[in-house]
């Protein structure tokens, strides 16, 4: 038993010479190795006392100066340890730059958003919020879509469950209508956010995406005052040098309805892949709120004109920044991020 418990003391101190000690946490593990209380030595002492009188007094001896010797050794290499640590916080340049400590930034989508809502709060309009999950009645047929209208179809639409009423909203039109039933004009609101449509995903379709709604309601809001409202809207996105052109549309809940282009930002009206050499590009929707939806809303249609404007913001975002492919908007690609981290708005 004896000649056993020598070897043992004996293997430890092999161990202990052999324990590379060159930082704090090596340290550490030494200390919990051989001197924590449940480390193999401590637990040693522990046996001193059963064993036979004869050799008691030896091998306690011999365990009290291992556990001695694993002692001086953990404070000899604290010390230097510690004093290397100093001496190299002191050679540091305290003057030095600090490094730069990595922010997460505002997706490009959430960067055009946020423009195009302060563009039209400076003049007036104020942002308000409304539901993705809607029901039939706000998204379409308080907004003038006939009955057997294809934007109403399984095709183009969620259903929540195939419940033919609710739905995810496929514009943000719908909150026209909850404005309009829920106060008084003046109404002059914005309402940013998301809308989904059962499209097939390809590079410039998407199923879901993002729209700023601006609707205008009051007494005699005439249509040149919604081109005066967009001009000024596409100078403060696009730059001062930036024309539109109104094009006669078709929307169920406007009347007359145009859609907008911007004189190309990319060639500068010269003619470019981008506006498939026309010198123009689509941005919005817009038109006269039809007498219909304001009299589905409960305003009346005689006293009262507005104006409604449906922006796409991804597509203002691809044309922003020539993004040519949606995807890459939802992919959530930090190399492709990355390049938008020093815009902030
Ligand atoms: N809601 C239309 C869409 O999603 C966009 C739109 C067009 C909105 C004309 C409007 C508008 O307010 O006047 O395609």
């Amino acid at each position: 038993m004896l000649i056993k418990k020598m070897t043992v003391t004996e293997k430890i101190r092999a161990e202990i010479v052999a324990f590379p000690i060159e930082n704090l946490s090596h340290l550490e593990d030494f200390r919990l190795q051989f001197l924590s209380k449940k480390s193999e030595l401590q637990l040693l002492l522990g046996t001193i006392k059963n064993v036979e009188v004869a050799q008691r007094k030896l091998f306690g001896q011999q365990v009290n100066e291992l556990k001695q010797f694993a002692q001086n050794y953990y404070d000899e290499y604290k010390t230097k340890i510690e004093s290397a640590t100093i001496d190299h916080i002191t050679e540091q340049d305290v003057t030095r730059p600090a490094s730069a400590v990595r922010t997460g930034a505002l997706h490009p989508v959430s960067v055009m958003m946020n423009e195009i809502c302060s563009v039209f709060e400076s003049i007036g309009f104020e942002i308000v919020d409304g539901p993705e999950i809607e029901d039939d009645d706000h998204v379409f047929t308080a907004l003038n879509f006939p009955e057997e209208h294809p934007a109403r179809d399984m095709q183009d639409t969620f259903f929540i469950e195939l419940h033919p009423d609710i739905l995810l909203r496929t514009h943000t039109s719908s909150m026209q209508v909850r404005m309009m039933e829920s106060t008084k004009p003046p109404i002059r609101i914005i309402c940013p956010g998301r809308v989904y449509r059962n499209e097939v995903i390809t590079a410039r379709s998407h199923c879901f995406f993002h729209q700023v709604e601006t609707l205008y309601v009051a007494e005699k809001v005439s249509f040149a005052d919604m081109k005066q409202t967009l001009l000024y809207f596409a100078r403060e996105i696009f730059g001062n040098e930036t024309k539109i052109r109104l094009r006669p549309s078709f929307f169920p809940f406007t009347e007359p309805s145009a859609e907008m282009d911007i004189s190309c930002n990319i060639c500068k009206g010269e003619g470019c892949n981008l506006c498939k050499q026309t010198g123009w590009v689509e941005i919005l929707g817009c038109g006269m709120v039809h007498p219909n939806v304001l009299e589905n809303c409960g305003i009346d249609s005689t006293k009262y004109t507005g104006y409604a404007i449906g922006i796409g913001v991804e597509r203002m975002t691809m044309l922003k920044y020539s993004i040519n492919d949606i995807r890459l908007l939802f992919e959530n690609d930090v190399r492709f991020l990355n390049q938008f981290s020093a815009l902030s708005y």
